[in-house]
């Protein structure tokens, strides 16, 4: 059984659907505190499969203790986190303390469980300010914000773990920027509140809800002056960790880092002017200044994962925009219509 933290959210739950069609056997451990349940019952209606559901924190270690000796668990994918840039500047404590104790206490509970396979999810953002590009996973770390800062921490604590004991065998994953949505329609990335990241926000105005997108800089040394990033659809992402899965027990190392990228960049100017084309929606724009911690540039080096995983994101730009477009059209308020049929619907078992 495959036991995945933060199952409920967005690259979460769009990889539990590829495990459940894969044949695993899935349990969800998640606080909610970013997500909603109603994403279970939208799981099960894709792939006609259940999962058992936890509605816990992975800080709290009796109820880990509890999982564990209740299931024969044989690896975790690891996405609980808190994930928002301006937020953890602004309460870098509570990000410290979310997402570090999360990690240290799920590893705790995995040793004394002897359970030692990991998948962790971290970030290109653990690069800070590209020094070279494309970049390549030796590329140093040098995060610029306390969210990219609990990231490189983790990545540290899970390689001095790796060198602790030869068993462990974990892979570092370092997403670049997933977009998209899975094809039903019925599962898609749902911020709550005004979108941070730049798809959110188009597809926002796009189906009325923002009256315009700001871009951030058109100043940048890039081919239009505007951010260039390296956008992945969300379910290449979730191939990608069938994959590192499917290598850990024969990876070499015991903590291995994997950029999961295209390897191509694509600016914000060139973002809206697919869209346009894939949708015939204009988005109006004004440019301001540029954001604060923002780069001008940022893709990777996907050849690692190519040759030790056997994985490339095979998803194009205009595959990722229909797909984001399509649950944002069908989901105008993301889940919260849909919260009635929640408990009927799945299983999810009381610990105590
Ligand atoms: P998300 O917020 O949609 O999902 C994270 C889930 O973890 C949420 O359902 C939340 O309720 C849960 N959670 C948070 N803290 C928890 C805790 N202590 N105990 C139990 N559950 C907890 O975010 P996402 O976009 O799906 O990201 C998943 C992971 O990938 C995160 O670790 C994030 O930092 C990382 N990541 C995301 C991106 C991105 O752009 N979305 C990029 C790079 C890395
Ligand atoms: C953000 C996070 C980063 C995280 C990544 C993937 C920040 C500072 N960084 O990075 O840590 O790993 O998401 O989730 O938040 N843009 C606009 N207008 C907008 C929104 C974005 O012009 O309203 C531009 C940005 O300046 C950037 C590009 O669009 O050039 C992409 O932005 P975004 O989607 O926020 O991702 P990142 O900046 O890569």
């Amino acid at each position: 059984m495959i036991l995945v933290t933060g199952g409920c959210g967005y690259i979460g739950s769009h990889t539990v659907v590829c495990l459940l069609e894969a044949g695993y056997e899935v349990i969800i451990i998640d606080n909610l505190v970013n997500s909603t349940e109603v994403v279970l019952t939208k799981i099960k209606k894709i792939t006609g499969k259940e999962v058992v559901f936890y509605k816990e924190d992975v800080c709290n270690k009796q109820a880990l203790r509890a999982i564990f000796t209740k299931h024969k668990i044989d690896a975790v994918l690891h996405f609980a986190g808190l994930k928002a840039v301006g937020e953890s500047c602004a309460k870098p404590l509570l990000y410290y303390a979310n997402n570090l104790n999360a990690t240290m206490i799920l590893l705790e509970v995995m040793q004394e469980m002897n359970c030692y396979q990991l998948i962790f999810s971290s970030s290109a953002t653990v690069y800070g300010e590209p020094q070279q590009l494309p970049l390549s996973e030796t590329h140093v770390i040098a995060p610029t914000n306390p969210y990219g800062s609990s990231k490189a921490m983790q990545e540290q604590i899970l390689l001095d773990m790796g060198a602790s004991n030869a068993l462990w065998k974990i892979a570092l994953l370092r997403y670049f920027n997933p977009i998209g949505a899975h094809q039903s329609g019925l599962i898609g990335e749902a911020p709550s509140g005004i979108p941070n990241n730049l798809m959110p926000y188009v597809t926002q105005v796009a189906v009325g809800k923002l009256a315009k997108l700001s871009i951030f800089g058109n100043d940048y040394q890039t081919l239009d002056g505007t951010g260039v990033r390296d956008y992945i659809h969300v379910m290449d992402l979730a191939q990608g960790h069938l994959a590192a899965l499917d290598k850990l027990p024969k990876q070499s190392q015991a903590t291995r880092a994997y950029n999961l990228g295209t390897g191509y960049g694509y600016s914000v100017l060139q973002v809206i002017n697919f869209f346009t084309q894939e949708t015939s929606i204009e988005i109006p724009y004004q440019v301001v200044d540029r954001r604060d911690g923002d780069v001008a540039s940022c893709y990777c080096d996907a050849q690692r994962a190519k040759n030790e995983l056997n994985w490339q994101a095979k998803y194009k730009m205009l595959d990722m925009i229909k797909d984001s477009w399509r649950w944002q059209s069908l989901n105008p308020d993301g889940y919260s219509c849909s919260k009635q049929n929640v408990h009927t619907r799945f299983k999810s078992i009381n610990i105590d």
